[in-house]
């Protein structure tokens, strides 16, 4: 590993340990059942989300792509950053597009990574060392949601939160995410936002859940986070996987419903539970947007919309965002 890479620690060893406690304890002993969507990721639930981006019926990652594509020069152009930042990096793929355009324009000095996967950090980090020669990589292992502590990263500052995560927040959680953004970046730093449009209720829903059935085991796999952390004993063939588009909030809903009345014991948190046939557990939410609206909770948030692009579907949506003077 070149000495252009370093990986700082900012989670306590035991962080997945104790906040997969308290997620479990408060997310699934009361109601609505809930799990935060965070603990899909372990080694095999990365690897099926890299597959879900490359299913025929998951358009998200191409249309982004797509956009990406066509405007990194541009977004190079307006910016100017020495410091690419980005949040929920993983396998840091769709980075190259941006990474590509700014050291053409000549104000690249580093590339910034914060996840909470060290693994995925410390790949993408090797690799990329390797293709640019001249870049250092400094990587966060963190939970940005509860940290957002940037370091000492020459300005202007480019913080990219793309693939449409901020979806997966509802209303109340973006607004204060944005204010932790808001107060992490000053005012010649930009902020270029990924999300996903409101859409025909099919699209959407085959999206998340696709004819292979990738999704679906996608979903089931945070049950066996869940054994394998907390001891529990869940069987994931004793729940479906469900996908519902929820049209009062304009989002996608994964749930998991039991196919029987039954008890799962998770021993690490002391938790008996009781699920009838037909309840279930709700594992993530993808929040779907429309122009007028992110533009506004973004003002609120205390951002102004400067430039707003989508592929040629209008599927997706990549937005260039600065603090407000
Ligand atoms: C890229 C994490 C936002 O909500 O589309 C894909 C995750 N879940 N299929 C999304 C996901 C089910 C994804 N995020």
């Amino acid at each position: 590993m070149p000495n252009r890479f370093t990986l700082e620690h900012r989670l306590p060893r035991d962080h997945s340990a104790t906040s997969l406690r308290t997620d479990v304890l408060h997310g699934l002993a009361t109601r609505p059942r809930t799990l935060p969507s965070k603990w899909f990721y372990d080694a095999h639930g990365s690897e099926l989300f890299e597959q879900i981006t490359r299913l025929p019926e998951y358009y998200p990652t191409r249309a982004e792509q797509e956009i990406l594509t066509r405007r990194a020069p541009e977004i190079a152009a307006l910016t100017r950053a020495s410091t690419l930042i980005e949040l929920g990096s993983g396998s840091s793929r769709k980075t190259r597009l941006l990474l590509d355009a700014l050291t053409a324009a000549g104000t690249l000095q580093r590339y910034a990574p914060l996840d909470v996967s060290s693994s995925a950090l410390t790949e993408a980090g090797e690799a990329l060392c390797r293709d640019y020669p001249g870049l250092r990589v400094a990587a966060t292992v963190t939970d940005f949601e509860q940290d957002l502590a940037l370091g000492d990263e020459p300005g202007p500052r480019l913080l990219a939160f793309l693939g449409s995560t901020i979806g997966n927040l509802n209303p109340a959680e973006r607004q204060s995410f944005y204010g932790t953004l808001r107060h992490a970046l000053s005012s010649d730093d930009t902020l270029l936002l990924g999300a996903d449009l409101v859409k025909d209720t099919g699209t959407l829903v085959r999206a998340y859940d696709d004819s292979q059935g990738v999704t679906a085991a996608f979903n089931k796999n945070v049950l066996t986070v869940l054994n394998r952390e907390l001891d529990a004993d869940f069987d994931p063939a004793a729940f479906d996987h469900e996908a519902v588009w929820n049209e009062a909030e304009e989002r996608i809903e994964m749930h998991l419903r039991s196919r029987s009345t039954q008890t799962v014991k998770i021993p690490a948190v002391d938790l008996v539970l009781g699920l009838h046939a037909g309840e279930s557990l709700r594992t993530e939410i993808c929040s779907k947007f429309r122009r007028d609206a992110l533009t506004s909770e973004l003002a609120t948030g205390g951002f102004t919309v400067r430039h707003w692009w989508t592929d040629s579907a209008a599927r997706f949506a990549l937005l260039l965002a600065v603090p407000t003077r």
